[in-house]
């Protein structure tokens, strides 16, 4: 079962040209899944929080394309605060996490590479029950 130590700080290979940088993730070459959807939040309200929830299998590529703004993530025992303000580092986050995101600078980005489509399904949105499926996991282990 996985806890917040398995959500890591990926640096990403970056191509230094004279007229700026490119940063490239490729499936299976830096990212451990298949991309099969890409998101990103923007225009974000100063002081806005977002976020609490997990996931029961969806695993995700965060990247502060542009500004910062701070994953607090949360495996039912512990809590980790990780803070992302350069598009060259991604934050792996591994499913069964709760997360929650605050501190939004302004114009921030926040891009999401993910291994699933949307489903609503995959969520799970009710911490109590969270702890619940947390609990009933750990047992099975
Ligand atoms: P949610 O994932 O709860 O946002 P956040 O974690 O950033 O606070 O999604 C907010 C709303 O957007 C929710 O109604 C579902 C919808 N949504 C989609 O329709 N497709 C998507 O790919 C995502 C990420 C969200």
């Amino acid at each position: 079962m996985f806890s917040v130590d398995d959500c890591k700080i990926i640096e990403v290979p970056v191509v230094h040209t004279e007229a700026g940088n490119i940063s490239v993730l490729e499936n299976q070459e830096n990212i451990p899944f298949d991309v099969k959807r890409i998101y990103y939040l923007y225009d974000v309200p100063m002081g806005s929080e977002r976020g609490g929830h997990a996931h029961y299998e969806l695993q995700q590529y965060v990247i502060a394309a542009s500004g910062s703004f701070t994953f607090v993530l949360d495996d039912g025992c512990r809590k980790k605060e990780i803070f992302l303000n350069h598009p060259n580092k991604a934050l792996h986050i591994v499913p069964g996490i709760w997360r929650e995101m605050k501190d939004f600078s302004s114009g921030s980005v926040c891009v999401v590479l993910a291994s699933l489509k949307y489903s609503e399904s995959d969520y799970i949105r009710d911490y109590k029950s969270f702890i619940k499926y947390k609990n009933e996991k750990s047992r099975k282990y």
